[in-house]
């Protein structure tokens, strides 16, 4: 069995792939798997040095929007999870671009390479952002897609082709859509551990707006788990959510995190709501749960061991903290993209 995992040298690509490869997963023990990865500022390699020698491993640096590449590294049956995305919101509301190629581009090359080397199932890792914000109940599979950031329209875009492929050409596609991940290797871009790694140096934390927006938190352990369920027994065509079950608003997950590294309310910084906010995710995962799904992480614990990686792993974090993404200022407006180097 072979598996291409795109992305995989990233957050949650990057612990499907440990957890693969050290025998987590015993449907799929002894598969070959290769990643490929652009190595953007998010991809880093250091994430997969605990399997780098694993037999079957290989790490492959490039574009999932590179046909020819792609072709080369798919095989008959492969089976293909995409992790590869451009994923910060407020990234792409600063420059849409790069989303637009990765996740829509780069997803409909794929998807044709796919469908051209006769590859197996073609699991397409997506998001809650697909159905926008909800005040009050769940999203189930069908609900109507109505993303709102670039990001999440970029994402939209690419589970709408991949059901074009399973629909039209027959292409085993399943998608699944998860809600908000943290956990170890989180790039400091997003509000967990960027709250986190600053908290730990003594610096202020930007709580965007009134602080009152709802996320749905799970751990990254759960969302592979999920997404290795849906991979091995999902159905084709159909499309999976995978919840976190603890909802929070921002300024409550603040208090947590203030209090988890030691700080207290004064290092809270309020700044201007990012644009076009989401208010609140919600999914209902209960298709998933009837395949036997079921988070194991309980959040407390969860949150308390992954601020306790961040505090032991400042030489992971701290080469990308110094690199902040724009956060919305007091007075309004996003600022330009900041870009790391590679
Ligand atoms: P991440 O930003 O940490 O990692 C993305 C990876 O994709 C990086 O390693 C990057 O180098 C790679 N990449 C980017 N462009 C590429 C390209 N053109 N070709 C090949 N590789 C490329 O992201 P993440 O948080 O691990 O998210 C992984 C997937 O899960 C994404 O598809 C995202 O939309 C989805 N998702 C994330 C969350 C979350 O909370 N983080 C929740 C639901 C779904
Ligand atoms: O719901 C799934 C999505 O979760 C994924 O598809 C995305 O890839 C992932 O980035 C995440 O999107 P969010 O926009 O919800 O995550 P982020 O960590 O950027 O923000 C979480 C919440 O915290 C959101 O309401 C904005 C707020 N926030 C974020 C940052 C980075 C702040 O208040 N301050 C911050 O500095």
């Amino acid at each position: 069995m072979h598996l291409l995992v795109t992305g995989g040298a990233g957050f949650i690509g990057s612990t499907f792939v440990r957890a693969l490869l050290t025998g987590a997963y015993p449907a799929f023990a002894g598969a070959a798997v290769t990643v490929l990865d652009k190595l953007t500022y998010a991809g880093n390699p250091a994430n997969l040095a605990a399997v780098a020698d694993r037999p079957g491993f290989r790490l492959v640096s490039g574009d999932i929007a590179d046909a020819a590449l792609v072709r080369e590294l798919l095989t008959p049956g492969s089976l293909v999870v995409n992790f590869a995305a451009e994923t910060h919101v407020d990234r792409s509301i600063a420059d849409a671009a790069s989303f637009v190629h990765t996740n829509v581009t780069g997803t409909h090359v794929l998807l044709d390479a796919a469908l051209e080397q006769g590859a197996g199932r073609f699991l397409q890792v997506s998001t809650d952002e697909v159905y926008g914000s909800i005040d009050s109940g769940s999203w189930t599979e069908s609900s109507p897609l109505l993303p709102n950031s670039p990001y999440a329209a970029s994402k939209t875009s690419a589970d709408l082709l991949a059901l074009s492929y399973f629909r039209t050409h027959g292409l085993d596609v399943t998608i699944t859509r998860c809600s908000n991940n943290y956990g170890p290797h989180q790039h400091p871009e997003k509000l967990i551990p960027r709250f986190t790694v600053r908290l730990l140096a003594g610096r202020s934390v930007p709580l965007y707006g009134d602080g009152r927006h709802i996320r749905d938190w799970l751990h990254v352990d759960d969302h592979c788990r999920g997404i290795q369920l849906a991979l091995e027994r999902g159905e084709s065509g159909a499309v999976y959510h995978i919840g976190g079950g603890t909802e929070l608003s921002n300024r409550l997950l603040t208090r947590e995190l203030l209090a988890t590294c030691g700080a207290d309310w004064s290092s809270v910084r309020h700044v201007a709501d990012r644009k076009g906010h989401h208010r609140r995710y919600s999914l209902d995962d209960s298709k998933l749960r009837a395949l036997g799904y079921r988070p194991r992480v309980e959040f407390a614990e969860g949150l308390r061991a992954t601020v306790g990686w961040y505090r032991a792993h400042p030489d992971w974090w701290a080469p990308r903290a110094a690199y902040e993404t724009p956060y919305a200022p007091a007075g309004g407006g996003h600022p330009a993209s900041v870009h790391p180097p590679k």
